[in-house]
């Protein structure tokens, strides 16, 4: 296959109009801290028995299509000594990598954030394509204030992000490209809106000026929301008022538009996304959550062994009521059915 049809392919093991991808990358520190909160320290061992856990859930793969790892993951095998990238694409999760190294702060921009990894990008990620990885993830952080993201702030993360995606499509890796506009703040919606248009226009610009293929990446997007310390907003409010900038920015060649769930609680996430499906648009409208898929897992699990299956039921419920979500058929009251 040459590099095109690698792209293809891969895209066409992804996107379908049921199935999400499962975020599963959080880097040493991140993950401390969320095995902290269930008293579990953060070992290789444990991490490796958590992530096995997830990766190994019966039936996870008829509605997960991608899982997102971490670095280390990618080395990593179960208890049978099976990868961990192998495990995964055993239920035909396609296995990803996340390769950015994080935000600073940007020079001449206060308040606004960039990502660092791009030095030795492609040499890393042909390693990344030897241990299994088919795809990639790289993450651009936008804070919102009275005066953030500025001009330079937008510029210089899109910039960051195309030639990301760049590096990955010549290399056969199909990019998750990933622009988030943080909820925290007590502005409105109508403030998330200006700002994820401003993002959204920004990035496509360059992704345009790079040569990115629109047909070979993936958008991971934040919804459009009212911030933290503002309201909850209903999600009609937020499908429409996602949709409506969605559509000003995002080209119909993107095949497929995987939001993050940014913090919002695994049932939000997951009616907001049912919202958006009940309205549509011309891509697929799908997850790449984190924690609105994991935080139950980690509750149900403990880091104890006997509770891996309670574990993996959790995980299991929480795929399949956004697989619902995907075709508008969810419902609250599934929560405590399921
Ligand atoms: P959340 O869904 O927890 O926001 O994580 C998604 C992610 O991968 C952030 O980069």
């Amino acid at each position: 296959m040459n590099t095109d049809q690698r792209l293809q392919q891969t895209i066409n093991d992804m996107v379908d109009d049921r199935r999400g991808i499962l975020a599963a990358d959080e880097s040493a520190p991140t993950i401390k801290k969320r095995f902290a909160a269930i008293n579990l320290e953060s070992t290789e061992a444990t991490r490796s028995s958590y992530r096995s856990l997830l990766l190994e859930t019966p039936g996870l793969g008829e509605y997960i299509s991608g899982v997102i790892l971490f670095e280390e993951t990618l080395t990593q095998a179960n208890a049978a000594g099976t990868p961990l990238p192998a495990v995964a694409w055993h239920q035909k999760i396609v296995p990803g990598i996340k390769v950015d190294k994080g935000t600073e702060a940007l020079a001449g921009a206060p308040g606004d954030l960039i990502t660092k990894g791009l030095d030795g990008l492609a040499d890393r990620l042909v390693t990344y394509v030897e241990q299994g990885a088919r795809f990639a993830k790289w993450r651009e952080v936008y804070p919102i204030t009275d005066i953030n993201p500025t001009p330079l702030g937008l510029h210089a993360n899109a910039e960051r992000l195309a030639h990301y995606a760049k590096t990955c499509q010549e290399l056969g890796v199909v990019p998750i490209v990933e622009p988030e506009v943080l909820m925290d703040g007590n502005h409105d919606i109508a403030r998330c809106a200006v700002v994820t248009e401003q993002v959204l226009h920004a990035v496509f610009n360059v992704l345009l000026r790079y040569g990115v293929t629109l047909e070979h990446m993936i958008l991971k997007p934040n919804m459009v929301l009212p911030g933290k310390d503002c309201r909850i907003a209903p999600p009609e409010e937020i499908a429409e008022a996602t949709l409506n900038i969605f559509r000003r920015t995002i080209p119909a060649a993107v095949p497929s538009i995987n939001f993050l769930s940014g913090g919002q609680t695994p049932e939000e996430a997951t009616a907001n996304l049912n919202a958006i499906n009940q309205i549509g648009g011309p891509w697929q409208l799908s997850i790449s959550y984190g924690r609105a898929l994991q935080q139950p897992v980690l509750q149900a699990w403990q880091g104890k062994a006997e509770n891996i299956s309670a574990a993996q039921a959790a995980l299991l419920k929480r795929a399949r009521l956004n697989s619902l979500a995907r075709l508008g058929k969810y419902a609250a009251v599934m929560e405590t059915k399921a």
